[in-house]
């Protein structure tokens, strides 16, 4: 789809779903929270209602790291199937939650694990590291995992003279080879909503404001766009930064400029503004919205902690191989900042938009 095409295109629907259905709608979610002993994670691409109610907001990685620590019953994850997966995979004794089953990812959906398999015979001694947004299937398949956080520190821990199978997301892929400097097979995967965040998307944007910073999540098509404006001098290379969703909140709260152009999902907005009001933060596609993370409304988390539903199940076996995986990607790359740090907005009592003490 062309810029102007996009900028044609009616607002998204989605934004309507964020209303709560009741002006005490996040005290009974929090009340039903700590009755059935749950602690409700979700990623920063959640509709902001969901975040502000949340016990922790963060990216993949550091959720999934919540995940495998808290001590509660249940695990109640407002984000999409693999990373309710991800948390049943690390703590198999709990109940884990997502409010809608069918908030799939169209990236975890590019690589099965058949065609790994095959992959991987092509390939004997490869290792194969695998993008947290896989099915567990495709984890148990696999070596390692990472996070767009942690990608680089994963990659470079491979011996040198190891060959590395990459996946599912090409671009990512590519970016963590730029990082490194190795030299990657890599599956030609994308995300639907990122790859629309193309060079002449970003390019307009930058275009109509030449002095704001910009920050780009690795996935988005634009990535190497950005690096080859900056190598050429068409934006100062200070001002891009490619990371992924906590290292922009990381950026968010040192950034020292008036405006900053976001290239991800537009749910990242909500945290950036909420670690600092003095920036103004825009996105560079305002349509970049993933229909499985708005698909976690107010009313169906409401719904599911009421009714404990939609309990996630991984088969007993798959999970036990997927751990591994799991755990070694949770191991690396724990202590970095900034554009490859972790990190979690944890939300207790008396922080703006946290409605009271629950069960975080
Ligand atoms: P993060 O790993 O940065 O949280 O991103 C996850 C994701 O699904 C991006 O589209
Ligand atoms: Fe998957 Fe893309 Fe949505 Fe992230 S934004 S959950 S990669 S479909």
């Amino acid at each position: 789809m062309t810029t102007e095409s996009r900028q044609r295109k009616a607002a998204p629907t989605w934004l309507h779903e964020d209303e709560p259905p009741s002006p005490d709608w996040a005290e009974q979610v929090r009340a039903l929270a700590a009755e059935r002993d749950a602690v409700i994670l979700a990623h920063n691409y959640q509709l902001p209602a969901i975040q502000d109610v949340a016990h922790h907001v963060g990216d993949s990685l550091a959720l999934s790291r919540i995940a495998a620590t808290v001590p509660h019953r249940e695990i109640m994850f407002c984000g999409v199937h693999f990373m309710a997966e991800t948390a049943k995979i690390l703590s198999p004794d709990k109940r884990v939650l997502i409010p809608d089953a069918a908030a799939g990812c169209s990236l975890a959906d590019t690589i099965t694990a058949d065609q790994l398999r095959a992959w991987k015979a092509e390939h004997p001694g490869a290792v194969v590291v695998a993008y947290i947004n896989t099915t567990a299937e495709v984890k148990a398949e696999s070596d390692v995992c990472c996070t767009s956080s942690n990608a680089a520190d994963v990659v470079a821990a491979v011996p040198a003279d190891t060959p590395i199978l990459f996946l599912p997301d090409r671009h990512l892929g590519a970016h963590v080879s730029r990082v490194t400097g190795r030299q990657m097979h890599l599956w030609p995967g994308q995300c639907h909503v990122h790859e629309e965040i193309g060079g002449e998307v970003l390019a307009q944007a930058i275009a109509d404001d030449p002095s704001a910073d910009v920050l780009v999540h690795p996935e988005c098509a634009c990535a190497t766009s950005a690096l080859e404006m900056a190598a050429s001098g068409a934006i100062p290379a200070e001002k891009i930064r490619i990371v992924s969703t906590s290292g922009m909140v990381d950026e968010a709260r040192r950034a020292g400029t008036s405006r900053v152009l976001v290239a991800t999902e537009v749910g990242m907005l909500h945290q950036l503004r909420r670690v600092n009001a003095d920036v103004r933060f825009d996105p560079v596609d305002p349509w970049a919205v993933c229909p499985y993370m708005k698909m976690i409304t107010p009313t169906k988390l409401l719904t599911a902690l009421r009714e404990g539903r939609d309990e996630v199940h991984v088969d007993p076996e798959v999970a036990a191989r997927a751990r591994g995986a799991v755990e070694r990607m949770i191991a690396l790359g724990s202590t970095t900042q900034g554009s490859t740090s972790q990190g979690s907005t944890t939300q207790g009592p008396g922080t703006p938009g946290a409605p009271g003490p629950g069960a975080g």
